[in-house]
């Protein structure tokens, strides 16, 4: 008789210890016992170097400020092109079980298993600017980076009065965000505008100085350009050097992607005819948003499109534009 009771003790004492060893996931009951009712939103910019991303963390801090009980963490690569270093970071926000996670990946293909990892471990996953090869992520926050190619194409062939050989300097092969703007740029004059040749495609992989000097070597290659496109930050400051050192701003079209001080000051000299605008302020902000609602049990939207904007000389200076172009970063002080 004895034996049997010491048999069922010992089970009841098994069975406890299992339930006591279980997944500190973080559905809204326990996430108070793991950070004292503070929700930690792990935010993970591709890169920290381009003023876009300080927007984005600036959005973050703004639903931080506005939400109570929220702690953001921002980390991110100091380069754009260092995987490596940016799954560190997700693994060790993993590690440290962190609520929730907002995260723009480099790259679709190499962020794949470092997320589908924080969703076994019970951490949502918001997927903020730029897309990823699975679906195990909340939601995705994002411009439509296809129909701000889109744009860039429609712009380019008003102003070359739909004739004339362009370029296009692309990001990273890698990142889902710009292959689409520069795949939407590529499918619609392939379309829409049979008279425009795309004459060159070339890489700079987020580096200004590669921009400048592929944007240089286009221009000697080509001495019949008669536009160019970049599809962000990094490659349309390279590129407005060159158009600058060689004096070419009257002669091309240029259009870019993105904004920061140099590109403002490449529209109001005329160096640049066009950029396609996103909000990255607003990106960084539903991001954190999206997370937490969902932490709280709330339905939240698979997609959310954050907008894009053509944004030329004459309407920089209309309040919505003027806000995108100029967003309030005080809140990173
Ligand atoms: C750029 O990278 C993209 O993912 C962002 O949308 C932005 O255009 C910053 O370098």
């Amino acid at each position: 008789m004895n034996i049997k009771l010491n048999q069922v003790l010992i089970c009841l004492f098994c069975i406890g210890l299992l339930f006591s060893c279980g997944e500190s996931g973080n559905t809204p009951t326990n996430q108070a016992e793991n950070n004292d009712g503070v929700l930690r939103i792990a935010v993970i910019p591709k890169g920290t170097s381009n003023i876009y991303w300080q927007t984005v963390h600036a959005g973050a801090r703004k639903a931080e400020q506005e939400l109570e009980g929220v702690e953001v963490l921002w980390k991110g690569p100091s380069v754009e092109t260092d995987k490596e270093q940016q799954i560190a970071i997700v693994q060790d926000f993993i590690v440290q079980d962190v609520d929730g996670i907002s995260l723009a990946p480099q790259d679709a293909e190499a962020m794949v298993s470092v997320v589908e990892r924080a969703a076994q471990k019970m951490i949502p996953v918001v997927i903020m600017d730029s897309g990823i090869n699975t679906e195990s992520y909340i939601s995705y926050v994002a411009t439509d980076n296809y129909l701000g190619g889109q744009k860039a194409a429609e712009e380019m062939a008003k102003r070359l009065n739909d004739q004339g050989k362009v370029v296009m300097i692309m990001n990273d092969p890698g990142g889902a965000s710009t292959n689409e703007r520069e795949k939407g740029f590529r499918e619609l004059l392939q379309k829409d505008y049979p008279n425009i040749q795309l004459a060159d495609e070339q890489y700079h992989y987020n580096d200004r100085e590669k921009a400048r000097a592929v944007m240089e070597d286009l221009m000697t290659r080509h001495t019949d350009l008669s536009g160019v496109f970049c599809s962000n930050e990094s490659s349309s400051i390279g590129a407005l050097l060159a158009v600058q050192a060689n004096q070419l701003g009257e002669k091309l079209c240029f259009i870019g992607f993105d904004s920061s001080d140099d590109l403002i000051n490449g529209l109001q000299s005329g160096d640049m005819d066009a950029i396609i605008q996103q909000d990255p302020f607003r990106i960084g902000y539903e991001g954190v948003k999206t997370v937490v609602s969902h932490l709280k049990g709330e339905t939240v939207a698979k997609r959310v499109d954050t907008g894009v904007y053509v944004v030329t000389k004459d309407n920089m200076n209309e309040p919505e534009i003027e806000n995108l172009l100029h967003p309030k970063l005080d809140v990173l002080q």
